[in-house]
């Protein structure tokens, strides 16, 4: 592809492998997007290293250094657009953003969040599935709406919980998918394939290459 690639920031809180994740899919020149900026609100995150080592510029803006949520985004907002970007992903960001930074960047704010929502919005989702004896498991990338966790879904994939899973052997296995999911889901917002319709996003994906697949678990 030959087109305008969209501007993208992300914002991260840790290690981001997702930002990786990310990152490693814009690498593809025809890839419709390109990450211009990372910022993190915790010093010496994780991510800030992969980025750049990617050579994309990075910024911390620490939430702590600001009496008020407001000010803190209304920082994030300046620094986003400055940079150009378009788009903004959450990857591992752990604030809980307000309805004014939702409202500057309606629908071009997406987050990735580790259950298969409704299921499970907030923190220790792996933990929370097993406890509810969930058999499938999964991550949702969805546009970011004020309330925690909910908004327009772009993409969902799903993974068993198998016998004798841990926290951590669930969370690996959540983590593949994440990895897969959330470019295919940018690509998607960049491309101008999700449609938007009141609490519902659709998306046209390329063929039917996906109209059979499942996965059920157990086997059906
Ligand atoms: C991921 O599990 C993501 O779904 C959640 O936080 C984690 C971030 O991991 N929101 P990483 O920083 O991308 O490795």
């Amino acid at each position: 592809m030959s087109g305008r690639r969209t501007p993208v920031a992300v914002l991260i809180s840790g290690r981001g492998s997702n930002l990786q994740a990310l990152i490693d899919a814009c690498a593809d020149p025809s890839y419709p997007a390109e990450i211009v900026l990372v910022i993190s609100n915790v010093p010496g995150a994780g991510g800030l290293d992969r980025a750049a080592a990617a050579g994309i510029a990075t910024e911390t803006i620490e939430h702590r250094d600001f009496a008020e949520r407001d000010a803190f985004e209304a920082a994030l907002t300046a620094a986003l657009a400055k940079a150009g970007a378009e788009i903004v992903c959450m990857a591992g960001f752990m604030r809980i953003v307000g309805p004014a930074f939702v409202a500057r960047w309606a629908d071009r704010l997406l987050n990735i969040h580790p259950s298969l929502l409704p299921a499970f919005p907030g923190l220790h989702t792996h933990a929370r599935a097993l406890a509810a004896g969930v058999k499938l498991h999964g991550c949702t990338v969805h546009i970011v709406r004020p309330e925690l966790d909910d908004g327009p879904i772009i993409g969902q994939a799903a993974v068993p919980v198998l016998p004798g899973d841990d926290e951590a052997s669930l969370a690996a296995r959540v983590l593949t998918v994440e990895h897969k999911l959330y470019p295919r889901c940018l690509r998607l917002l960049a491309e101008g394939q999700v449609t938007l319709g009141g609490d519902r996003a659709a998306t046209m994906l390329e063929g039917s290459a996906n109209a059979g697949a499942y996965l059920t678990n157990p086997k059906a």
